[in-house]
């Protein structure tokens, strides 16, 4: 292809760009970037704009309906905004777990009083929101959250784990670094391993690298992991009993991409189809307990510009919403 072509190609992107930017949205779109820290080339602008304008108008339009009540919490445009769905896709797969079922060591509720509220960012059990990048780890940052719920349990230390250690060398287990990853092969790696570093020594990069653990730098060590039994019943006790549990959800809609705030519910939720991991760090309603607005508090580790601080409250109580007791797991130390 000659040069002429490449320019024509380029010459029609940037008009049809530009007829469908929206010039009300002008400044908006400058602060925007400004915010969330964007550069564009020439060639990007125009098309990154196109996109961010189609996020705008949906996250606009969820908005005024959040505002005529129709649905429970709000959305923005943050460091999302100008990634199609098939790009946040490939930042949201998991491996598939329906072949990793293991009957051993499940986790099974016990009958009894539970409490209304739960959240172990007040007892000290959790560190604080990561960002995992373009990197598809996901599946480490909430492996290593439960670790560290779990090492504050029985240490008193608060120490943020390396998801980068379990990028870089949960591999022979089965995982692929920044390409997709299980929380149950994570922590396998951990429990073989014999230890884990801390963020401190094998800080993160968000890509893949070769393995650099010492053990002598290991901070963490698990003596085994038990799955949580698929119901929201069997998650509240261990959540109420245990501390912050990793879990898997389908995260694959633009409404949680740009999930700003309350408790979201996606009607097009799958409670099948995993395709991310996240830690939950406790549990609570909003309102009367009678209205049935419960949640489950959940960390993430898309920054803390992404919702509540990095938080989400998500419908609990809903017939295992977007999957959140499918796949349930927790270390045992
Ligand atoms: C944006 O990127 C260009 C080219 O890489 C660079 O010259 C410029 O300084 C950058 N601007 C900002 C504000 O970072
Ligand atoms: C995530 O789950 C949804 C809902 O089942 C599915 O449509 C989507 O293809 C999944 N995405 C990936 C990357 O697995
Ligand atoms: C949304 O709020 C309404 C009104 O309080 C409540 O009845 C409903 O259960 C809530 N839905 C969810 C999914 O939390």
């Amino acid at each position: 292809m000659g040069p002429a072509v490449l320019l024509a190609i380029l010459c029609l992107r940037v008009t049809e760009a530009t007829q469908s930017s929206d010039p009300s949205l002008d400044s908006e779109w400058q602060e925007w970037k400004i915010k969330y820290d964007k550069n564009y080339s020439l060639e990007e602008e125009g098309q990154k704009r196109a996109v961010w304008e189609e996020n705008m108008k949906l996250v606009k339009q969820h908005n005024i309906e959040y505002d005529q009540g129709k649905n429970n919490f709000t959305m923005q445009v943050n460091a999302f905004g100008d990634m199609t769905d098939e790009e946040y896709r490939k930042m949201m797969t998991d491996i598939p777990v329906q072949n990793l079922r293991k009957k051993r060591n499940i986790h099974q509720p016990i009958v009894g009083h539970l409490p209304k509220f739960v959240d172990w960012r007040r007892r000290g059990y959790v560190t604080s929101v990561k960002n995992q990048g373009i990197c598809n780890s996901c599946w480490a940052f909430s492996v290593a959250g439960a670790i560290e719920g779990q090492m504050f349990r029985k240490t008193g230390r608060l120490v943020s784990l390396s998801p980068q250690n379990l990028v870089d060398c949960s591999r022979p287990e089965g995982n692929y670094g920044c390409h997709m990853g299980s929380t149950f092969l994570a922590l396998k790696y951990v429990w073989k391993n014999g230890g884990l570093e801390a963020e401190s020594t094998y800080p993160y990069e968000g890509r893949d690298g070769y393995c650099r653990y010492l053990p002598e730098r290991s901070v963490a060590r698990v003596t085994g992991f038990s799955f949580v039994s698929r119901t929201e019943e069997a998650l509240m006790h261990a959540v109420a009993t245990i501390g912050p549990i990793s879990v898997g959800i389908d995260a694959s809609h633009k409404s949680f991409k740009f999930y700003k705030e309350g408790i979201y519910y996606e009607p097009k939720c799958s409670s099948n189809t995993i395709n991310h991991s996240v830690l939950v760090v406790g549990y609570g309603y909003e309102g009367r307990e009678s209205e049935g607005r419960k949640y489950w508090l959940i960390k993430n580790s898309h920054g803390k510009q992404w919702g509540m601080n990095g938080y989400m409250k998500l419908a609990r109580g809903w017939n295992n919403h977007c999957g959140i007791a499918k796949y349930a797991i927790y270390p045992r130390m």
